[in-house]
């Protein structure tokens, strides 16, 4: 049987908690038989969308950078892990200028993530600093492009994946209730994927 594909994408431009906690996401659902590929954008040139329309003439973006590593990915994917720190109260720049950079994915082919299931993870240096709303703004770009996300459920994971590093990667480290909120998110994700009932493992 051919493995499903998930592609984990890390909106950090640092090798700390965003990075190690998708790291785990990812090493979880390789362990439940998925086929994973890591995309850091630490070090990645990934220009924001200049609203040029040529994707829509040409069906493909003008702007020839590192988003042209991660189309493939996300076109054969079918699972999408969208990791971010938290910037301001909504998900990190780097993460936008990739989300926005899809317009080209869609304009090529309308449906290329209709399917598909999402889940969001999200790193705060506050205990309360806007995690949920970075991750409203990964739902809705799923729910715009016809990807079904999912949270991990009430009790700790309402929305997704939510952490509190206290800026630090030791600090996210001791989070528990934040890995409580990334195994229960993993688990609904890693289900919807294998159209598995909730509660009934296959
Ligand atoms: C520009 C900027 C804005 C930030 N804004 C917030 C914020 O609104 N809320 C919050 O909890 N933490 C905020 N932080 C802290 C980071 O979210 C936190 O340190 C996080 O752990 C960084 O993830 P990383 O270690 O993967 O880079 C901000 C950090 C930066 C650099």
């Amino acid at each position: 049987m051919i493995a499903m594909k998930i592609v984990g994408i890390c909106g950090s431009p640092r090798e700390k908690a965003t990075d190690h906690v998708l790291k785990e996401a990812l090493k979880m659902l390789e362990e439940r038989g998925f086929e994973i590929t890591f995309f850091g954008l630490r070090g990645k040139k990934i220009s924001p969308c200049l609203h040029c329309d040529f994707c829509h003439k040409n069906k493909e973006c003008r702007i020839k950078d590192d988003m042209y590593e991660l189309y493939p990915l996300l076109r054969e994917a079918d699972g999408i892990v969208f990791a971010t720190p938290v910037y301001n109260g909504g998900v990190s720049s780097q993460t936008k200028a990739v989300m926005d950079r899809c317009r080209a994915l869609a304009a090529a082919d309308f449906n290329v993530f209709r399917g598909k299931i999402g889940m969001a993870i999200t790193v705060g240096g506050d205990r309360m600093g806007g995690q949920e709303l970075a991750i409203q703004q990964i739902i809705t770009f799923y729910v715009l492009n016809g990807v079904v996300p999912v949270g991990g459920g009430s009790f700790g994971a309402n929305l997704g994946a939510t952490f509190w590093s206290k800026d630090t990667l030791e600090g996210v480290k001791e989070d528990e209730e934040g890995f409580r909120s990334l195994r229960k998110t993993v688990r609904r994700f890693s289900d919807n994927l294998k159209g598995v009932a909730p509660g009934k493992e296959k």
